[in-house]
């Protein structure tokens, strides 16, 4: 037999237990109250406690600090008490500590054997429980940070098939390279002072820079003519629109369904004024409204072949108070007023990524 017991000696000259349990070669420790069995305990966690006592004894309710732990609930005590008959309340209050099992003394000897031999297969049960637990809590975390893991590349791969994507589109567009990073910090940094939540803003970041994937569909001779476009020419280009919008179809992602609206609406204006279909107001969904800001806020700034590039400054001012093409009736009020109080953090996301260049 084999086996850990905390002894709780009240009666301190009841030895004959002791004794007893020593020559069965069990693991012993001997304390003569409750208290400092609570402090043994939580250094060595034992198969099975044995209180001796003779009288009512006033610390035994400390031992329902072990019944409300988890890893000591399920330690078996037994109460040896020569008194149990005489004095009722020896066992009521024990048995409102969560004391298990009762012996008179004298002790039956067998029959404390045959307790003993029960507890310990109990307590072998319950070590086996418990290193299982364990194993299957290290192996769970091990999973657990292998998925993260491979969502961390899922989400790397993701981002970087977009960016190849838009930087398709990108190619042999005039417009300059850093452009689909600036307008994704852009779109990001407006639907944050929106007060969209991080899924979304998360979302148009790698929605964004798809915007104009229909200029994969746009002739060279149009795309790349350096001089105005005639209104076929102009029809034709403005048809990156629905063309992206094609590209884009039936998406089973929300991410690519954003970049879709994006990349058909991207061109409508706030009062109706915009192409491909004229739509006003917040019938043009948001994340096209606040692409809208990020990319004229973006070609304001940038060199084209037909213009020179634009200071913040005057970007700013532009898009606040219009020039002979630009008003800011064309773009949602709620966004732009938000581009007027943040307007110093679009000026270092275009320092920033145009120094990335
Ligand atoms: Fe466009
Ligand atoms: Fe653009």
């Amino acid at each position: 037999m084999y086996g850990t017991v905390l002894y709780i000696d009240y009666n301190k000259n009841n030895i004959e237990i002791y004794n007893y349990l020593s020559s069965k070669n069990l693991d012993i420790s001997s304390v003569s109250n409750c208290t400092e069995a609570l402090r043994v305990i939580e250094e060595v966690i034992h198969d099975l406690i044995i209180i001796s006592q003779d009288d009512n004894i006033d610390d035994l309710d400390k031992l329902q600090t072990l019944k409300r732990h988890h890893t000591t609930a399920c330690i078996p005590i037994i109460l040896i008490s020569k008194n149990m008959r005489t004095n009722k309340n020896i066992k009521l209050n024990a048995l409102r500590a969560g004391i298990n099992d009762f012996m008179k003394i004298p002790i039956k000897y067998d029959e404390l054997d045959l307790k003993l031999q029960n507890y310990f297969t109990i307590a072998d049960v319950r070590r086996t429980v418990l290193a299982d637990n364990a194993e299957m809590k290290r192996e769970l975390s091990i999973k657990k940070s292998q998925i993260k893991s491979t969502m961390i590349d899922i989400k790397n791969a993701y981002s970087e098939v977009i960016i190849k994507l838009s930087a398709a589109a990108e190619y042999k567009d005039p417009e300059s390279g850093n452009h689909i990073a600036r307008v994704a910090h852009y779109s990001k940094c407006l639907a944050e002072h929106a007060g969209m939540d991080n899924k979304f803003q998360d979302q148009i970041f790698f929605a964004a820079p798809m915007h104009d994937i229909g200029k994969i569909g746009i002739p060279d001779r149009i795309l790349l003519k350096q001089g105005p476009l005639s209104k076929d020419e102009w029809n034709i280009m403005k048809s990156h629109t629905e063309i992206g919008y094609a590209i884009l179809k039936e998406p089973k992602d929300s991410t690519l369904a954003m970049s879709q609206d994006i990349a058909l609406h991207h061109h409508e204006r706030f009062d109706g004024s915009g192409y491909p279909y004229g739509l006003k107001d917040k019938n043009i969904p948001l994340s096209a409204r606040i692409m809208a800001i990020a990319d004229v806020y973006d070609a304001l700034r940038s060199c084209r072949p037909y213009k020179k590039s634009l200071s913040h400054k005057d970007s700013h001012h532009i898009m606040m108070n219009g020039d002979d093409r630009l008003k800011p009736k064309h773009f949602d009020p709620e966004l732009l007023n938000i581009l007027d109080k943040k307007h110093k953090l679009f000026e270092e996301i275009c320092e920033e990524c145009s120094n990335e260049a």
